[in-house]
């Protein structure tokens, strides 16, 4: 178990980050909580470091002295990875905020962890380069948290996540070592790949101090459109069938009704007329260089479309229409937030099965009675579930609850899915694992963490 901060800890902190630290109630609070749900965990004390030697010289205390540490980048996360849940030290990246060299010879950037994403997307786009990683949070999530879960968003589908651009990493190990994982290449089949393995651990593995990342050229046009569907399970089946007409759109976004309509609401924007036969949307975008190549997959996709029954489609024609139809997609999260109390599932199926995972979710919400509002990354396979509190009592939501998100899971698993696509497991998916994985493989899991972080000191309590 670990055990409380001392006064003789808070000296040493401080002989090591100076005025960076604070003890106040309301800091505690505030580096308390991220994004996930209305989940609180004060931290004893909020540490600011700003060189790896701070951290690695606080990170050999915490080993020796078995105190726990959680890193913290900008706190937006949706699985409460970031949440430090023994007490303990919150070792917030904050000060960790410079774009270290953008090396256009080699379409590389290296980063500190702390610079938030879309800094880094514009930083590098002015020099005609791309980083395409955009989770939701975009404007507000920082690279290095991007890191620890692996972040996707709407581009993954043509660009891949976070961890397809991550080439090297400096970290801190929880025991103090400073290490780089790789090398700055975009090839390597030297050894273990620990690069890959840091990608995704969650702040559980090291602490990552330097980011090397891959950019390609930046698209230069695009084009977006809106279809309404009368029915949400033929939206899903027109995803795959994109695909299959051998187009690849940048984006490939699902919303249900309420999704799209909440978010309207949220944001005061009316100029998207949706009728009450509407009972899905897709938010469909091909990207490139040529713009009569993104005209001729339009029109493919339009093809495709023409085999299911959808209403007019809406064709962004200007950059502000653009913007608009995005800003309701990527506000669809925080808008639920604003509606309910809410449960986000983060599940992930094979591209092809995602109208049988909407048909389980809505059989399952029947059987269990609640209501369930679901957008997401229908090009990936990857739906956001929001499970609505509404009027349910506070019984079933604490104690039953979970035997519907376990049954929902199981379905996912059964369909060659996985219980989160780009959240992360953190804390609040934690009880589920089992479902993921057979014992021997999270025996593995637990191993590795164990040659990493001997105490266990390191973001202790996520994951397994
Ligand atoms: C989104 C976040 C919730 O896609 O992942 O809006
Ligand atoms: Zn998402």
């Amino acid at each position: 178990m670990p055990r409380m901060i001392r006064t003789e800890d808070i000296a040493f902190f401080k002989s090591i980050v100076g005025d960076q630290l604070s003890l106040l109630d309301a800091d505690l609070k505030h580096y308390g909580h991220d994004e996930t749900e209305d989940l609180s965990f004060p931290p004893h004390i909020v540490l600011k470091p700003s060189d790896p030697k701070q951290i690695s010289a606080i990170l050999a205390y915490c080993h020796l002295n078995k105190i726990p540490v959680t890193p913290a980048g900008a706190r937006t996360g949706l699985s409460g990875g970031a949440l430090p849940i023994f007490g303990g030290v919150l070792l917030s990246m904050e000060k960790f905020n410079k774009i270290l060299h953008i090396d256009e010879e080699n379409h590389q950037v290296i980063t500190e962890p702390g610079v938030i994403t879309q800094v880094l997307q514009d930083a590098v786009k002015e020099k005609g380069l791309f980083y395409p990683p955009d989770p939701a949070s975009k404007g507000s999530c920082s690279i290095g948290g991007n890191v620890a879960e692996n972040s996707g968003g709407p581009k993954a589908v043509k660009y891949g996540v976070t961890n397809e651009y991550v080439l090297n990493l400096e970290v801190v190990l929880p025991t103090g070592e400073i290490i780089w994982t790789g090398a700055n290449v975009l090839k390597n089949a030297t050894g273990y790949n620990l690069t890959q393995l840091i990608v995704g651990s969650e702040g559980t593995l090291a602490v990552v101090t330097k980011i090397v990342l891959k950019l390609i050229p930046h698209p230069t046009h695009d084009l977006l459109m809106l279809v309404p569907f009368y029915n949400a399970e033929d939206a899903c089946k027109a995803v795959s069938a994109i695909f299959m007409a051998g187009i690849i759109p940048s984006g490939l976004e699902f919303m249900e009704r309420d999704a799209l309509v909440w978010t309207q609401q949220f944001i005061g924007e009316s100029s998207i007329r949706v009728a009450d036969n509407h009972a899905a949307h897709l938010l469909i975008e091909v990207d490139g260089f040529d713009p009569e190549l993104l005209m001729i997959d339009c029109e493919k996709i339009m093809t495709v479309l023409e085999t299911f029954e959808h209403d007019e489609i809406l064709f962004a024609d200007t950059a502000a229409q653009k913007q608009t139809l995005w800003t309701l997609r990527r506000k669809a999260g925080e808008a639920v937030k604003a509606q309910s109390i809410y449960k986000e599932e983060d599940t992930v199926v094979p591209r092809y099965q995602l109208p049988e995972l909407l048909h389980h979710i809505k059989r399952i919400g029947k059987k269990y009675g609640f209501q369930s509002v679901c957008y997401g990354h229908a090009g990936d396979g990857n739906l956001h579930v929001n499970i609505i509190k509404g009027t349910l009592s506070d019984e079933f939501w604490d104690n039953e609850l979970s035997v519907a998100i376990r049954e929902l899971f199981t379905e996912v698993v059964r369909m060659g899915g996985t219980i989160s696509g780009e959240h992360g497991i953190g804390l609040v998916q934690k009880p589920y694992m089992d479902i993921a994985f057979p014992a021997v493989s999270l025996n593995i899991m637990r191993e590795i963490k164990k040659v990493f972080d001997p105490n266990g000191i390191l973001n202790p309590g996520k994951i397994f």
